[in-house]
């Protein structure tokens, strides 16, 4: 496989850092550039990071020691570096959109982790094992932009990780009513419990367009290209309430599910087992071997205890069992830096450089 130059954008961030760690090894993407505001810029990563480090793990000493670029005012010199670029960046959205479009326009593909721009029509929004196929919109894209290289895809929230792959095999029953209680690690915020001390002991019932994100984003995901863009589904019928609580790592969700045709246990069961998708028919670097893991212990998935399952990018669930106002109830668990964040980015980017997509 041909390997390619990349740069993080947002390097020193908590979704930059975890980056760092995923490609410091990457067998097909060297780090070529890393990337943040302008009051990192110049500082050597690993000076800029200093005590923000969360990561357990060291921090690698060859992305450590690069000089950080500006992301807003070297654009076009990263894009002449790299083949694409990972970009996770806090901004107002107005202004990620229109930086993810200059890289774009600089003929410099983007993978992005931030939320700007996952309702723009021609903007693919992927989980690799789901929906793939959305990549094509990306010919439509840049005819809009007038590209010939340069694209943007995004990955969804970090919210739907676990329960969109979830209930993707039981779709042919046809979904219809999903309610989802999710309990968000504070990571996801980009906090951990020394910046974050208010979350010792703490449950808040209130994350800011979290609730949004997760009713909308899986009908994007489920939805079908006609033409120039991408229509969203219209069903299920999804409700959310997103709790933030004291976790490091990991966001749990407790799901209740109505179908036109209810399937029985064992053929949830069954489906859950056997789904496979195209990164695990393409044995990409990153695909989990077993993509929904179900446990049978009544206390299990656990947010420590599983969250790292086939390297943090697995889903679990557990506890599947029939409901008296809904067909059937369950939970699953997902880790949101790694499978929600990071480790999806760097999915996708195999994807799409498997399908040709960085050439
Ligand atoms: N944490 C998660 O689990 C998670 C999951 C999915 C998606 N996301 C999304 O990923 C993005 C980053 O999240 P995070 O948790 O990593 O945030 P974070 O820890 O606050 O890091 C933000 C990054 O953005 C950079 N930045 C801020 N202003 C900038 C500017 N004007 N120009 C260029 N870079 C700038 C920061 O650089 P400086 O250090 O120089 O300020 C830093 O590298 C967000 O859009 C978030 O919604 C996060």
């Amino acid at each position: 496989m041909k390997t390619y130059n990349v740069g993080i954008i947002g390097a020193t961030g908590m979704v930059g850092q975890r980056f760092s760690l995923l490609l410091a090894n990457h067998p097909w993407f060297n780090v070529k550039v890393v990337a943040a505001s302008k009051r990192s810029a110049g500082k050597t990563l690993k000076e800029a990071i200093g005590e923000k480090w969360a990561m357990k793990e060291p921090m690698p000493e060859n992305i450590g020691s690069l000089t950080v670029m500006d992301a807003e005012a070297d654009v076009e010199k990263i894009a002449s570096m790299v083949d694409f670029v990972f970009c996770a960046v806090n901004m107002k959205k107005e202004d990620i959109k229109v930086l993810e479009e200059r890289y774009a326009k600089a003929e410099c593909p983007v993978i992005s982790n931030n939320s700007a721009h996952r309702g723009t029509e021609d903007v693919p929004m992927v989980v690799p094992e789901i929906n793939p196929d959305h990549i094509e919109i990306i010919k439509s894209q840049r005819e809009r932009l007038g590209t010939k290289r340069g694209f943007i895809a995004v990955k969804s929230n970090c919210s739907i990780q676990s329960y969109v792959p979830a209930l993707h095999p039981l779709k042919k029953f046809g979904l219809k009513n999903v309610l989802a209680c999710t309990y968000q690690a504070i990571s996801g915020a980009g906090k951990t419990f020394e910046t974050w001390p208010e979350m010792i002991d703490n449950v808040i019932p209130y994350i800011g367009g979290e609730e949004e994100k997760s009713e909308n984003e899986p009908l994007k995901v489920w939805g079908k290209i006609e033409g120039n863009k991408i229509v969203p589904a219209t069903t299920p019928n999804i409700t959310t309430q997103c709790l933030r609580v004291p976790s490091s790592d990991g966001h749990m969700a407790a799901v209740f599910v109505s179908f036109d045709n209810k399937p029985s246990k064992e053929e949830i069961l069954k489906l859950w087992k056997e789904f496979k998708g195209v990164p695990q028919e393409l044995s990409l670097p990153f695909a989990p071997k077993q993509f929904l893991n179900y446990f049978e212990e009544d206390d299990r998935p656990q947010t420590k205890l599983d969250r790292m399952v086939e390297n943090g990018m697995g889903v679990s669930m557990g506890r599947l069992r029939e409901d008296k106002q809904y067909d059937y109830k369950f939970v699953c668990l997902s880790h949101n830096t790694l499978r929600g964040a990071a480790g999806g980015g760097v999915l996708l980017a195999e994807l799409l450089a498997a399908k040709g997509y960085f050439d």
